[in-house]
């Protein structure tokens, strides 16, 4: 462990320059104009995990975004530990919101204020970081080997047919990802699951243009006070979902695992203040980490349709549309589900409408083992390096390809994320604490050592 930190002290302001470069790269899978910022990202990566001690490199071209492999086997009898992480990033809109610019990384207070800085580019590049540590400090008690792709955060696709084309190259003990959330610093913890998702588009159509709204107002449908009534019925007024059968397939925790997943350390007036609401939302009869860990819900992710621009224009839209994803818990199918939504949106609509539905992408849930050698291995490095023993917890986000993982390569993941909720990814004003970026590269060492330790 004095060998580790004393390293990164030693290296503490390159560790960071290294990141921030990296981060300055707007690096956005879901908008094809930032392609060529992409490619420019994953070619980094590609040079820093050469400059680290990789070998065989490659920055693998797919019909998407590529992905960047390097590996270092060091004793073909020794364990591999497979990285996964994303060095693609979401959008970073509303720019107005960012108080500096989302691709120029600034530290205030501690933390590193930019898009990515957490999900996942701070993460995974303590992956290599923790890499070249090793090398340099006596080498790997694994074989390492990373993979890191440039559209998790437009659902994986073509990972997953990239990992179906090399399964032998891909041959591991365990997948290790850090892209997930710590409950908070003082209160080190391990995601032990992630949740499913189904994400699809619908559109409400009425009639065959844009109409004056006094002049037909009050004799045809409107497609927006359509859809928004359609929305607000998928709740009940416990709000459980109504789609019929959508909780066929769920598993109840025992009493057990609800015990154990509400001792996790819980403040609910600090989770409001950071969230600026004055009272929490949800599923009744279930507590706010239930609901968000080990529950399936349904999210409109955006609704527009008729005028949104300046000032008024009296309209009555032809048209109405949403975004709308339902996260989901172990035993749920995203194709399933997809098809439940879909029958029961039509059915609902009134025949004064005509409706649409348009599945995007999806994901399988996920639960990962707390007996495994690996998990072990992580919770002895972090109770080393933080202190104190890391809390089983669920997260409620995903990871799609973490089940293809398991169905294809038939590995089982660590996630051993070292963000917090309040990082807001995916918001404005993304951040990632510098404390914790050193940390990272301080615990996973560790985690190697003890998952070679462990594998004898
Ligand atoms: N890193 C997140 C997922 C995450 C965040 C898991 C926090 C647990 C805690 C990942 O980059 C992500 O945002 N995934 C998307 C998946 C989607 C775009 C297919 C998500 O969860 O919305
Ligand atoms: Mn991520
Ligand atoms: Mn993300």
């Amino acid at each position: 462990m004095q060998k580790i930190k004393k390293y990164v002290e030693q290296n503490k302001q390159r560790l960071l320059d290294e990141l921030f470069e990296l981060l300055r790269f707007p690096s956005v899978s879901a908008d094809p104009k930032y392609k060529p910022d992409v490619l420019k990202a994953a070619a980094y990566v590609a040079k820093k995990l050469t400059d680290a001690g990789a070998d065989k490199v490659e920055i693998c071209e797919t019909a998407g975004n590529p992905i960047v492999y390097g590996e270092k086997i060091v004793d073909e009898t020794k364990p591999t530990v497979l990285v996964y992480g994303h060095y693609d990033v979401q959008p970073a809109d509303p720019l107005e919101l960012w108080k500096t610019p989302p691709f120029e990384p600034t530290v205030r207070d501690g933390k590193i204020y930019a898009r990515g800085a957490c999900d996942d580019k701070g993460q995974f590049y303590m992956h290599i970081k923790a890499f070249e540590l090793m090398m340099q400090t006596g080498g790997l008690p694994c074989n390492i080997k990373f993979m890191i792709e440039g559209e998790e955060e437009v659902g994986s696709s073509n990972l997953g047919i990239f990992v179906k084309q090399n399964k032998g190259r891909l041959k591991a003990d365990v997948v290790l990802i850090s892209d997930t959330s710590m409950i908070s610093m003082e209160n080190p913890s391990l995601e032990t699951g992630l949740r499913g998702l189904s994400y699809l588009e619908v559109e409400v159509t009425g009639p065959n243009r844009d109409l004056h709204s006094g002049v037909y107002g009050g004799a045809v449908a409107n497609p927006a006070t359509i859809l928004a009534k359609m929305i607000a019925s998928l709740h009940d007024g416990n709000n459980h979902i109504t789609i019929p059968g959508f909780y066929n397939d769920v598993i109840e925790l025992t009493a057990e695992e609800r015990k154990a997943l509400n001792n996790a350390p819980y403040n609910e007036n600090e989770y409001k203040k950071d969230l600026g609401v004055d009272e929490l939302w949800g599923e009744k009869g279930y507590s706010t980490f239930e609901r968000t860990g080990t529950r399936p819900t349904l999210e409109v992710n955006g609704i527009w349709g008729g005028y949104i621009g300046e000032g008024a224009k009296t309209v009555l839209p032809s048209k109405a549309s949403a975004k709308i994803s339902m996260r989901l818990v172990p035993n749920q199918s995203s194709d399933k589900i997809t098809q439940l939504f879909t029958d029961h949106f039509k059915s609902i609509a009134p025949a004064s409408v005509k409706v649409k539905v348009t599945p995007h992408h999806g994901g399988e849930p996920v639960v990962t083992p707390t007996n495994s050698i690996a998990y072990k291995a992580a919770q002895k490095a972090i109770a080393e390096s933080f202190g104190k023993e890391p809390i089983p917890t669920r997260g409620g986000g995903s990871i799609p390809i973490v089940a293809l993982f398991e169905a294809e390569l038939g590995l089982k993941t660590v996630l051993m994320g070292f963000g917090l909720d309040s990082d807001s990814l995916h918001s404005p004003n993304e951040k990632y604490d510098i404390f914790n970026y050193y940390k990272g590269i301080e615990t996973i060492p560790l985690f190697h050592k003890y998952f070679a330790e462990l594998s004898v």
